[in-house]
């Protein structure tokens, strides 16, 4: 059970969210795009199409492709990154686009690709969360059609204790302990999950629980991409 006085190193309570930020339009030359932060952890989304896919042998003529790239810039975190494609971003970039993917009506885009290009300017854990709520953001601002708008957050286990959006020092401490558990989860609007992942053990019982806690946080996240999107309209 969570422990309701548990206090965090920043201060949060088990349940409580980082300062979130959220502005739709800030790469003016792409089709969409928008900034999502959880704290210290910022996403930038750009998106680029829908457009005619090349080589063409990998059109697809009854539906359109969906195409996310996720990247973390060198100066994102500590100890520099090297540049270019890794395992984990190819990871990150494929588990993004199943997110997305029930959300997006892709088939009205047959030979098509639209490009969603997500770049973490600054990482503090629960980075492919920040770039799902991004890019879920930028496809809207680029007009492209979806059921739902997504929200993504990620919910850890310290030993016994759940806890809320993931911060670096909590994520270090999961590195180091045993046990630890990392589940970022992504819901549509009407609380549908998109994408479910487990870094690490949890019970039936609790994984309940989890689902509950992400379920509470996906309200305050979409009414944060909503705010900046009707901002973005006006
Ligand atoms: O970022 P996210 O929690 O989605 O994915 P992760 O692979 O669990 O990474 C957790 C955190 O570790 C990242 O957000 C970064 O803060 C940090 N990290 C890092 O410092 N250097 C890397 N090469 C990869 C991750």
């Amino acid at each position: 059970m969570a422990n309701k006085e548990f206090v965090r190193d920043d201060g949060r309570k088990f349940d409580e969210l980082r300062p979130m930020t959220a502005k739709v339009g800030v790469v003016p030359n792409a089709d969409g795009s928008a900034m999502f932060s959880f704290g210290k952890t910022i996403a930038i989304a750009a998106v680029y199409g829908p457009k005619e896919l090349h080589p063409r042998n990998q059109r697809d003529p009854a539906k359109g492709t969906l195409r996310c790239n996720y990247n973390m810039l060198s100066f994102s975190v500590e100890d520099r990154i090297r540049p270019g494609p890794s395992r984990r971003s190819t990871e990150i970039s494929k588990i993004t686009e199943w997110a997305l993917g029930p959300v997006v009506m892709i088939d009205e885009y047959p030979n098509m690709v639209i490009d969603v290009h997500i770049q973490i300017i600054q990482a503090s854990a629960s980075t492919r969360c920040a770039g799902i709520n991004a890019a879920a953001m930028a496809l809207a601002h680029a007009g492209i059609p979806m059921k739902s708008i997504v929200s993504s957050v990620s919910v850890g286990k310290l030993d016994k204790q759940l806890i809320l959006d993931v911060n670096k020092y909590e994520d270090s401490v999961f590195d180091e302990g045993e046990g630890a558990t990392d589940i970022p989860i992504t819901f549509t609007s009407d609380e549908k999950i998109t994408h479910f992942q487990l870094d690490g053990k949890i019970s039936n019982e609790q994984l309940k629980e989890v689902i509950e806690m992400a379920r509470k946080a996906r309200k305050e996240i979409y009414e944060v991409q909503k705010k900046a999107l009707k901002e973005a309209l006006n």
